[in-house]
């Protein structure tokens, strides 16, 4: 079984990492925030709008465990949020290799900038947000990550070559 899961914080580069990684692993790459735009049918700043966050996370809950019950080999981003429920720890360490991106906030900044796509961040001040909720959830992405990755200022390339080289120690 190799169930590789991405976290991190938004604009971290889940997405655009899993896809390289997933094709240099020759494994399926799969979006947790794109399985669950597929079943609600709706974009997630509309999944918040309509039905808030909490119904959001309960989904977000359900699509993972599903994907762990259902897709063995395979590499997942994990939305942002995902780590910050206890149930959806344990199944993640459970049931998979968890690898953390980490990226200042100068980064995520300049990423985030003209994204409207992320409601956890709509209104106020963009980097006022990002150090209150980054700092409520890099502890977690510490404490339940096996690995863990800088992404400051490195090409996409590099940054999967580095996983590849760690998980073929491992
Ligand atoms: C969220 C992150 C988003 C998405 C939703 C909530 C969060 O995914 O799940 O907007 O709470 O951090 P990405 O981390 O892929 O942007």
């Amino acid at each position: 079984m190799k169930r590789i899961i991405l976290i991190g914080f938004m604009g971290c580069g889940k997405t655009s990492v899993g896809k390289r990684l997933a094709h240099s692993q020759k494994l399926p790459f799969v979006d947790m925030d794109e399985k669950i735009v597929e079943r609600l049918g709706m974009p997630i700043t509309e999944i918040f709008a309509r039905y808030g966050e909490t119904y959001f996370r309960e989904i977000e809950t359900q699509v993972l465990h599903q994907l762990m019950s259902q897709t063995e080999n395979c590499v997942i981003s994990a939305g942002g949020g995902v780590p910050m429920q206890q149930q959806n720890r344990i199944y993640m360490k459970e049931h998979g290799l968890v690898i953390y991106l980490k990226a200042a906030v100068d980064t995520l900044v300049d990423r985030l900038q003209d994204d409207t796509s992320r409601p956890m961040l709509h209104g106020g001040d963009l980097r006022a947000k990002i150090i209150a909720l980054q700092s409520a959830r890099t502890p977690v992405y510490e404490a339940i990550s096996d690995i863990q990755v800088d992404t400051d200022g490195k090409e996409l390339g590099q940054i999967v070559r580095e996983i590849h080289n760690i998980l073929a120690k491992k």
